[in-house]
């Protein structure tokens, strides 16, 4: 079992105080996108849900640590989606499990403090179609945010661009996000 490290979780209320899921997923261009999307460490669903109420296609989220597929799982028939897959995995040991050039979409959401990020973002790639794209999100690189990993491996996006293009994917944009002051995210593509 190799779980990233530094990737535990808080309460779920208090995770979720510090995102506007839905206006991230928003700004990296998430409405409507056809196909699948793929969620490497899916927590507590945050984002997940999220995704699903705005993606046409199926969310495969997936997770290592079950009391995080429960929580997700259970959240995502509380809502009634049908398109949310939930599967405990552990992503770095198995890869995602996908086809390859099956999905449209990719989230890594405050993950690649992970020892291996090209690995990680190789396997994004794979998984992805022409087309498809990458999202990010990290916390900013700054002492003060109410959570985040050490500063140490806490990456920062010029880093997380130049693992991307080590990967083969291009960097399309940065973005900020007004409702989630914390947080950066980047938008990569495998063209
Ligand atoms: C910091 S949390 C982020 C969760 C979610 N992406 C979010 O931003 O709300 C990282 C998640 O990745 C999961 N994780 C860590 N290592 C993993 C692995 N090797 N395979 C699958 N999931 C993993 C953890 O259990 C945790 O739920």
């Amino acid at each position: 079992m190799t779980k990233v490290r530094d990737s535990g979780m808080p309460a779920a209320e208090q995770w979720e105080s510090y995102f506007d899921a839905a206006g991230i997923l928003e700004s990296l261009g998430c409405r409507d996108l056809n196909g699948d999307a793929v969620e490497f460490g899916c927590g507590y669903g945050t984002f997940t849900i999220a995704a699903a109420q705005m993606m046409l296609g199926t969310i495969y989220a997936l997770d290592i640590d079950p009391r995080m597929v429960t929580a997700t799982a259970e959240r995502v028939s509380r809502v009634g989606l049908q398109n949310v897959v939930v599967e405990q995995r552990d992503f770095v040991a198995e890869g995602c499990g996908r086809e390859s050039q099956s999905a449209s979409l990719v989230l890594l959401f405050n993950i690649l403090h992970f020892e291996d990020p090209v690995g990680l973002l190789r396997e994004a790639h794979r998984v992805l179609r022409l087309g498809g794209l990458v999202g990010i999100i990290h916390w900013n690189y700054d002492e003060h945010t109410p959570r985040g990993p050490p500063l140490n491996i806490r990456p920062r996006p010029q880093q997380c661009r130049a693992w991307g293009e080590d990967a083969g994917l291009r960097w399309v944009r940065n973005e900020s996000f007004p409702g989630s002051p914390w947080h950066w995210g980047m938008v990569l593509k495998r063209s």
